[in-house]
């Protein structure tokens, strides 16, 4: 049985959920959704030529991010973006909101769901730099752990082992041991219980992660909160598979060492922007 919403009545069946990272880690997200949502038409865009966010300004982010996302609308008419990144949607969600009207699910560090489980009030949050110091994640602190002692550590080696990761390639333990380290060595580090990963890279890399702090802590991230989300908000509509397409910025011989994991998750249709 299919019944659509009058909201949804003119959304084409094959209009496609839009993904949007800067390279890979978005696919964490795609994952969870795509385990409530396996028929939906699906398009992952990369920003290869882009990548890594965490290292560019705000102003970088917040102009690039809008006009990225503006050319992929226009070239796929998707019925909603997720952007797939907390670089992106702590500094730039308010201008692609603005530039772009249709529903967009921003992806931000999961302060909230890490304090519902942290017995000892002590919060490690890994990002990238960009994302650490965003004013947005001091006030996710403030609202929903104001009791916990949250540390954070900006690990921008952590995103390029990912992509390696999902390149085929064996990422050099220390890149692990020294993200560890970074919050490991701040003050009252030992009683951390849960750890953020606030960014979508990281759960790629969780097992390198959970091996190098050597002793038990819950990771958290937010990719199946976010996949209720757009379910949610896609709730009523149909969906005609058309596929899983992957775009990204950058030369076309950048894609060709991910292809083997990405036709494993089920990509088989490659263009660049
Ligand atoms: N995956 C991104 C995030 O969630 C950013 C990685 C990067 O380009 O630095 O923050």
């Amino acid at each position: 049985m299919s019944h659509s919403s009058s909201a949804s009545a003119a959304i084409p069946a094959d209009a496609p959920l839009l993904f949007f990272d800067s390279g890979v880690g978005g696919l964490t997200v795609l994952d969870a959704a795509r385990t409530l949502l396996p028929d939906a038409p699906i398009v992952y865009a990369a920003d290869f030529a882009g990548l890594p966010y965490g290292a560019k300004s705000e102003a970088e982010i917040a102009a690039r991010v809008p006009a990225l996302l503006g050319r992929l609308v226009e070239r796929y008419r998707p019925r909603l973006i997720t952007i797939a990144c907390n670089t992106a949607s702590t500094i730039a969600l308010p201008q692609v909101r603005a530039a772009l009207d249709l529903p967009i699910v921003g992806t931000v560090p999961a302060i909230k769901p890490a304090s519902e489980r942290s017995q000892s009030r002590v919060i490690g949050v890994l990002g990238t730099e960009a994302t650490v110091r965003q004013p947005y994640v001091t006030n996710l602190a403030h609202e929903f752990a104001s009791d916990a002692v949250i540390l954070r550590f900006g690990a921008p080696e952590l995103v390029l082992a990912a992509e390696q990761k999902l390149r085929g390639e064996v990422p050099d333990p220390a890149i692990f041991d020294r993200a560890v380290a970074g919050l490991v060595s701040q003050e009252r580090a030992v009683k951390i219980d849960t750890v953020v990963l606030a960014c979508t890279h990281f759960p790629l890399v969780q097992e390198e992660l959970a091996r190098a702090f050597g002793r038990a802590v819950t990771f958290v991230h937010g990719a199946e909160g976010i996949a209720r989300r757009i379910a949610y908000l896609t709730r009523g509509q149909t969906f005609v598979g058309n596929g899983l397409r992957f775009v990204a910025t950058g030369p076309a011989s950048d894609v060709v060492p991910y292809m083997p994991a990405l036709q494993a998750r089920g990509f088989s249709n490659f263009e660049t922007l």
